[in-house]
C-alpha cells in the first residue's frame, strides 16, 4: 500500500484496508516513542494553525521529533502575514518550498481543499470548520480498536454537539466501514446533519437518534462525548439554550455495561465530570496518547 505523497483531506477517502494498514503501522510506532528514530531525518513539516489547538498541533510536532524530523509554522495567524491580508493560496505557494508536508487547521470549510489544489506537497487536514477532522477520526478508531480489541459488533454512542462538531462527523463516516450500531445522542438543536445521516443510511448503517442518554446508556460499548462548540454558533442566545445540556458523572454511568469505554476528543468543558476520570470507563487521556502513534504512522507513510 503506497501512501507516499498523499493528501489527507477526508476520512471518506480511506478504505477499511487502508485504515487497518495505518493502525498496524501506528502500533509499530510504539517502540520509537522511547527510542526515537531517524526515519524522517531531513524532512520538514509545516504546521499552519488558523484556529486554536493543543493536542493536534503538539502531537504532530512530537510525532515529527520522535521520527527525527523538524517542524516550522505558526499557531497564531495574527503573527503571520495573514494579518497583512495575505491569501491562503499565496501562503501555501510560499510554504510548499519550505516544507515537505503541510498540516492545516482552518475555521472555514473548503479552505483545506483549496490549499491542496495549489500545493505541490501533501496537505493534511487538521480540522476544517464544522466539516471534518480525519486524523482525529483515525485516532478515535485506533483507540476503540486498542481498547476493545475490535470495532465490528460494537454499539457506539456519539454524544454532544453533532451539528457543529467536526470530529463526530468524521468518526461516524470512519465507523461506517465497520459492522457497528450507531446511536446519536443530542438535543433537538444539535442533531447530526441530514446529509450525513443520508450518507450513513446509504452505507446500510442503522442509526438511532435520541436526546436522552439514560435511554440508551445500558446498550453502549463505547460512549464518545463531545463539547458543545460555543464558538461556532451563529447566535450566542442559541448556545445559551443548550449550554450544560450534558453532564456525565459516575451516576450517569451506573447502568452502563461493565466494559463500556468513554472517549472524548478533548478539550472537555464540563460535559464529563472529573469524578469519571478514575473509573474503569475513562479512556480519553489514553485516547489522546494514541493520537501521537497515529500521526507518527501517517507522517512516516506520507513522507517516506
Ligand atoms: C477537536 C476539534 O478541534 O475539532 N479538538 C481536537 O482536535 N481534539 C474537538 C473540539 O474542539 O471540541
Amino acid at each position: 500500500m503506497d501512501f507516499s505523497g498523499r493528501n489527507i483531506m477526508s476520512i471518506q477517502d480511506f478504505s477499511r484496508d487502508e485504515l487497518e494498514h495505518i493502525f498496524k503501522i501506528a502500533s509499530d510506532m510504539e517502540k520509537f516513542v522511547k527510542t526515537g528514530s531517524d526515519m524522517l531525518k531531513n524532512k520538514i513539516l509545516a504546521n499552519l494553525f488558523f484556529e486554536p489547538s493543543t493536542r493536534t498541533r503538539l502531537s504532530f510536532v512530537s510525532a515529527m521529533y520522535r521520527l527525527g524530523g523538524k517542524v516550522l509554522g505558526f499557531d497564531d495567524p495574527k503573527m503571520s502575514s495573514r494579518a497583512k491580508g495575505e491569501t491562503l493560496v499565496d501562503t501555501i505557494r510560499v510554504i510548499e518550498s519550505y516544507a515537505d508536508a503541510i498540516v492545516i487547521r482552518h475555521t472555514i470549510e473548503g479552505s483545506v481543499t483549496l490549499a491542496a489544489e495549489y500545493s505541490n506537497v501533501p496537505i493534511i487536514n487538521a480540522g476544517s470548520g464544522t466539516l471534518g477532522h480525519p486524523t482525529q477520526a483515525m485516532l478515535d478508531l485506533f483507540a476503540i480498536l486498542r481498547e476493545k480489541n475490535t470495532i465490528d459488533g460494537l454499539t457506539v454512542g456519539i454524544l454532544g454537539d453533532l451539528k457543529y462538531g467536526r470530529t463526530v462527523k468524521s468518526l461516524a463516516y470512519g465507523l461506517a466501514n465497520y459492522d457497528v450500531q450507531l446511536v446519536f445522542v443530542a438535543p433537538e438543536q444539535l442533531r447530526m446533519r441530514r446529509d450525513v445521516l443520508e450518507d450513513l443510511s446509504e452505507e446500510g448503517k442503522s442509526i438511532r437518534e435520541v436526546s436522552d442518554l439514560d435511554e440508551v446508556i445500558s446498550d453502549l460499548d463505547v460512549l464518545y462525548v463531545t463539547r458543545i462548540q460555543e464558538e461556532r454558533f451563529p447566535d450566542p442566545s442559541e448556545y445559551e439554550k443548550v449550554k450544560g445540556y450534558f453532564r456525565i458523572n459516575r451516576r450517569t454511568l451506573k447502568s452502563a455495561k461493565d466494559d463500556l469505554i468513554v472517549l472524548h476528543p478533548l478539550p472537555r468543558v464540563g460535559e464529563i465530570s472529573t469524578d469519571v476520570d478514575s473509573t474503569k470507563h475513562a479512556r480519553y487521556f489514553k485516547q489522546s496518547s494514541y493520537g501521537l502513534l497515529v500521526r507518527m504512522a501517517l507522517l512516516s507513510l506520507i513522507l517516506s
